[in-house]
């Protein structure tokens, strides 16, 4: 059965009540049952995971080999920072989707530098919780056409 890992880096324990402005008032608990939901309706599991700390996620990312097809990374400010996080994701042999709530591209320009985006096959931001969802749906499409990771 395919497998498909979401995992959340620093500040997203804190969706519902951080910048609501900003992130929306859904929490990460009612995202990880939207994304089971969605992933029981289509026959695949998912991983869930969050961290606030750089080095467990390049741990989390390294420990999906093997157990998971495909690895949707929120990774919130290290998006824009870690060289880790790019060379962790380039080392695991597994399609990854760079997901961001709001769309970083219209904020500060310090947002718009991802050091994930080269090693993704691609990025979705801008459509809050509704991402992760679309996200779920690119992933199942790219592993349907990928042989190597075929659904
Ligand atoms: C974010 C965008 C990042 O710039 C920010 O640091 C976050 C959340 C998003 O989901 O919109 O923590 O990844």
């Amino acid at each position: 059965m395919t497998s498909i890992l979401v995992l959340n880096g620093p500040n997203l324990n804190l969706l519902g009540t951080r910048q609501p402005e900003v992130y929306g008032r859904t929490t990460l608990e009612d995202i990880e049952a939207m994304c089971r939901a969605n992933a029981s309706e289509h026959c695949i599991r998912i991983g869930f995971e969050q961290s606030n700390h750089e080095g467990v996620l390049v741990d989390t990312i390294h420990a999906a080999r093997g157990c998971h097809d495909g690895i949707i990374l929120n990774a919130g400010a290290y998006t824009h920072t870690s060289l880790a996080l790019m060379d962790a994701l380039g080392a695991v042999d597994l399609p990854a989707i760079e997901l961001h709530l709001s769309n970083v591209h219209a904020r500060e320009d310090f947002r718009h530098v991802s050091h994930i985006a080269r090693v993704c096959v691609g990025v979705i931001c801008g459509f809050g919780a509704h991402g992760y969802i679309l996200a779920l749906d690119a992933m199942r499409a790219h592993l349907a056409r990928d042989p190597e990771h075929g659904a």
